[in-house]
């Protein structure tokens, strides 16, 4: 069974999809992660990230896999060859750049190939942008994740502070909008709501009650 969970940024995907794969013991998978790990590879490396070519050739390469991190188990730890960037590709450097390295369609061809190799022949709860899309068209249960954009602004910048990044909520908020429309207006993969896709507002409501409510619509289907 895949599970796809799709949603701008900062909506809740990450922890709810993390949860739900918990839950139910489903491999975990975070394509927003593999789109951030080309990106600080491609900045680590000085790639012109307006140089679509070499973006795509980076993103063929790059050795990029995920484990299981210590007392956890779901695959939430990312590596590029044995190099653990699960914490670097978090940063607001990496996070203002992702949109322009995802929204090349070269790039993505390569990543969507590798979600599907990744998930292959498991029971897979997969978080993204364009997962009930592109990517799993078919999958058995899709959601759409929504939040108030000042709700999502907020709840970055808790993540970002507990992180002890220094962020200002204003800014935050006009970061996310840019990165939304960015990634909504692609013409590759663009973040878009699956038509069969059930649509989870989580603006008021907590991770459990989010969580309980996915949950019971894989059970339905
Ligand atoms: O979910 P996130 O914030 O970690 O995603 C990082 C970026 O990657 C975001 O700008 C959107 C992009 N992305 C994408 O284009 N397609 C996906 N399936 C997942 C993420």
């Amino acid at each position: 069974m895949i599970i796809a969970i799709d949603g701008p940024a900062a909506s809740g995907k990450s922890t709810v999809a993390r949860e739900v794969a918990r839950r139910l013991h489903f491999q975990y998978l975070d394509t927003g992660a593999m789109y951030r790990a080309v990106t600080w590879q491609a900045l680590e490396d000085k790639v012109d990230v307006f140089d679509q070519s070499a973006l795509q050739g980076l993103a063929r390469r790059i050795p990029l896999r995920f484990e299981k991190s210590e007392g956890n188990d779901i695959d939430d730890k990312v590596l590029v060859g044995d190099h653990d960037v699960t914490a670097l590709i978090r940063s607001p450097k990496i996070s203002s750049m992702v949109s322009l390295v995802a929204r090349v369609s070269g790039v993505r061809k390569v990543m969507v190939e590798k979600q599907r190799e990744l998930a292959q022949g498991h029971d897979a709860v997969v978080e993204g942008r364009d997962i009930g899309t592109v990517v799993f068209p078919h999958a058995d249960v899709k959601v759409f994740l929504t939040a108030s954009t000042v709700e999502r602004a907020r709840r970055r910048s808790a993540e970002m502070e507990s992180e002890g990044h220094c962020v200002d909520v204003h800014s935050l908020e006009r970061e996310l909008i840019s990165r939304d429309t960015i990634d909504s207006q692609r013409r590759s993969g663009p973040l878009l709501r699956a038509c069969d896709a059930h649509v989870v507002n989580t603006t008021d409501r907590t991770i459990e009650q989010v969580v309980a409510e996915i949950i019971k619509l894989c059970e339905r289907s």
